[in-house]
């Protein structure tokens, strides 16, 4: 993600995708912006699909299309790994920890995570077949990412609520903690 500095408290922060202020200890904001990065990401997939699948576009424009397509799936996967990862190293662990009665919820989570990023995988190995293969086909490969981005969106929105339910419980010392040791991953 693109780095940019926050601030708190006259102390300056370097934080990859982001693009305003947040105060360090707000887990919530800052999940919350993650997210829209990650929207972000795959709004613009769809628009380089839609490249791809036109009919007035030459066999060079296409090609360029596909191409710029599997460089953003494997830069919207390295940014969701690292989101990911540090979600479930450092947040998860958190909420299981305190609130057990969590865990179902968070293990569901974890489990999307894993699923979407298959997806993703497989969805760069399709655009590696041959270009009129990949023309032919991405009528297709646009349904699968219309799907997956209902898929992250739920996926978002049930996140949203677990941090809002538990985090929140948390004290501000103890969330700026959580920050912190995400930070240092
Ligand atoms: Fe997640
Ligand atoms: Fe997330």
């Amino acid at each position: 993600m693109p780095a940019v500095a926050v601030s708190h408290g006259g102390e300056m922060w370097v934080c990859e995708g982001m693009t305003k202020t947040l105060d360090r200890s707000d887990i919530l904001e800052w999940a919350e912006h993650e997210h829209a990065h990650m929207d972000r990401l795959f709004q613009d997939l769809r628009e380089t699909f839609a490249r791809i699948a036109a009919s007035d576009v030459s066999d060079a424009q296409a090609r360029e299309a596909v191409d710029q397509a599997v460089d953003d799936l494997r830069g919207a996967l390295d940014d969701m790994l690292e989101h990911f990862n540090e979600e479930e190293e450092v947040y998860f662990v958190a909420i299981e920890g305190r609130f057990p009665e969590l865990g179902p919820q968070v293990a569901r989570l974890v489990h999307t995570h894993e699923s979407i990023c298959r997806k993703v995988k497989r969805m760069t190995h399709q655009l590696a077949k041959p270009l009129p293969q990949v023309r032919e086909e991405v009528k297709g490969l646009s349904t699968q990412l219309d799907e997956l981005v209902v898929t992250l969106e739920d996926h978002n929105e049930e996140e949203q609520v677990i941090f809002a339910t538990a985090l929140k419980r948390l004290s501000s010392d103890e969330r700026v903690e959580l920050l912190d040791k995400k930070m240092a991953l």
